[in-house]
């Protein structure tokens, strides 16, 4: 299996990227939000736009500096990231969402900041939207790449998500591991396409994960050959 490479003189993809968490308000001081450090999607977008790609990355709040060349638009809410996507997806070429989403969000975020009177607190929690699933039919030709991070059933689960979301490829990552997923530099993950072909790559760091995830890119969105 090797993936074809970008070469100067093809034509440059428009890349669209989400890292990071979301953050879902319950009073102007506090949030829920999920564990991620937006380390695997700034380095992808890192990655790609080294390769001369045109890469918009849509982030949730991190401490990460903006990759250099890329256009980089910030959001907090999962809804927020939802309209961004969906404004740049006309535009994109690829899509990789590597954001952690949160799912669910408080139902009425309360204006002012809540004060611990009694021992008890009732947070009442609503969906926010699934993203990839909200664009699954404006797709076409574009390539939807997602991120599967799990504690157990990672293969089972990763390629539900995959027809769930209509993705091409999905990148599953076991985050249980004290070497792979969240704040770590380092990732050990496995590809999985939608024709049902797997691939499982080493430990390596998160910069050389993203590298071997965008050969796949280039080479989906070019002329097709075989895994
Ligand atoms: N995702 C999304 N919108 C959401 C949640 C997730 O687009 N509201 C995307 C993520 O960016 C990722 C993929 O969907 O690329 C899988 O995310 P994950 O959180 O692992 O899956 P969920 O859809 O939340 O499913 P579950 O709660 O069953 O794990």
């Amino acid at each position: 299996m090797t993936a074809g490479r970008f070469r100067i003189g093809d034509e440059p993809l428009r890349i669209l990227v989400t890292a990071g968490p979301t953050r879902e308000p319950i009073d102007p001081v506090r949030f829920i939000s999920n564990r991620s450090s937006g380390k695997m999607g700034y380095a992808l977008a890192e990655e790609a736009a080294a390769r001369g790609h045109a890469v918009c990355l849509v982030s949730g709040p991190v401490s990460l500096a903006a990759p250099a060349g890329v256009t980089v638009v910030r959001v907090t809410t999962a809804e927020e990231m939802r309209r961004a996507v969906a404004a740049r997806l006309g535009r994109s070429d690829v899509l990789i969402m590597a954001a952690a989403v949160a799912d669910w969000r408080p139902r009425k975020p309360s204006a002012w900041k809540l004060k611990k009177a009694g021992m008890r607190m009732v947070l009442e929690l609503e969906r926010t939207p699934d993203i990839l699933r909200s664009i699954r039919t404006r797709k076409g030709r574009r390539l939807h790449i997602g991120f599967a991070a799990e504690t157990r059933d990672m293969l089972a689960e990763a390629r539900r998500k995959l027809r769930n979301k209509g993705l091409d490829l999905i990148v599953a990552n076991d985050v249980s591991r004290s070497d792979a997923g969240f704040e770590v530099d380092t990732n050990r993950v496995t590809l999985l396409w939608a024709d049902g072909a797997r691939q499982a790559l080493p430990l390596m760091s998160k910069r050389e994960a993203a590298g071997r995830i965008m050969d796949w890119v280039e080479r989906l969105a070019g002329p097709k050959t075989s895994k």
